[in-house]
């Protein structure tokens, strides 16, 4: 039959869609700076941190407040989200967020598998911790091992030895395979996961004038140059 050829390769291309586990790169509600500067050296150490054969990566990014750490994670995900199959910005501040955000993260899932079985009841009859459960299982799943998770804001990480129900334990809502890339921003310096770097303040004068002149809508700030009112 003359259309026998081409069936296999619909079949494939029908397959590989359903079974690639890509999923549409969206980072709405995270607050993202309009002109962002420099930090390549930063950008250059996640990347090669998170090059992986697939098994598991952690980058924390720790720093003080206000530093910069949120915006190097946005600015990571956003220059390579073609190599991850999935995206997803996780705020886990505190129980309230860590839980509206695998929910949101649950949605964005179905809403392209609307067949994966474990997270169609999310928002349903599901409680908070199946929907988080779900999630994590789908991320854990045989060959999905392509995306990338942000845990934004460990500030309050529970200390090994401390009581049980103080601080956030960040190892409950990581998925249980050993797979897939994570990066995660503190202010905390007891998060002990694994390649640490350390955000420091953006202090050269050649940076300071970047952000101004961006900022301004100047383009004709250089160092050395004499600032004039115009
Ligand atoms: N590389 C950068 N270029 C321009 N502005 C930046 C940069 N990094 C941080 N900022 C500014 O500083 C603010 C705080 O940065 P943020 O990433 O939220 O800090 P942190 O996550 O460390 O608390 C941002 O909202 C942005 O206005
Ligand atoms: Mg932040």
């Amino acid at each position: 039959m003359a259309t026998w050829p081409l069936a296999p390769q619909l079949f494939f291309v029908v397959w590989t869609r359903a079974n690639d586990f890509s999923v549409t790169f969206s980072l709405s509600d995270v607050p993202e700076t309009q002109y962002f500067v420099a930090r390549e050296a930063e950008l250059a150490e996640i990347r090669s941190s998170l090059r992986s054969d697939g098994s598991r990566r952690v980058v924390v990014l720790h720093g003080l407040g206000g530093i910069g750490k949120t915006q190097i994670a946005i600015t990571y995900a956003k220059r390579y989200r073609d190599e991850y199959s999935a995206v997803f910005w996780l705020s886990i501040k505190d129980e309230a967020s860590i839980q509206q955000s695998f929910i949101k993260v649950a949605r964005q899932i179905t809403q392209q598998y609307p067949n994966a079985s474990l997270l169609s009841a999310v928002g349903k009859q599901q409680s908070q911790e199946e929907s988080i459960e779900a999630v994590k299982a789908w991320l854990s799943l045989p060959n999905n091992t392509r995306w990338l998770l942000i845990y934004d804001n460990l500030d309050n990480p529970r200390l090994a030895n401390s009581a049980e129900d103080a601080g956030i334990d960040i190892h409950q809502f990581l998925p249980t395979a050993y797979q897939g890339s994570i990066i995660i921003t503190t202010r905390s310096s007891q998060v002990d996961l694994g390649n640490i770097i350390r955000i420091r303040k953006l202090i050269s004068i050649e940076n300071s004038l970047e952000i101004l002149s961006k900022t301004s809508g100047r383009d004709n700030l250089q160092h050395g140059k004499k600032l004039v009112a115009n």
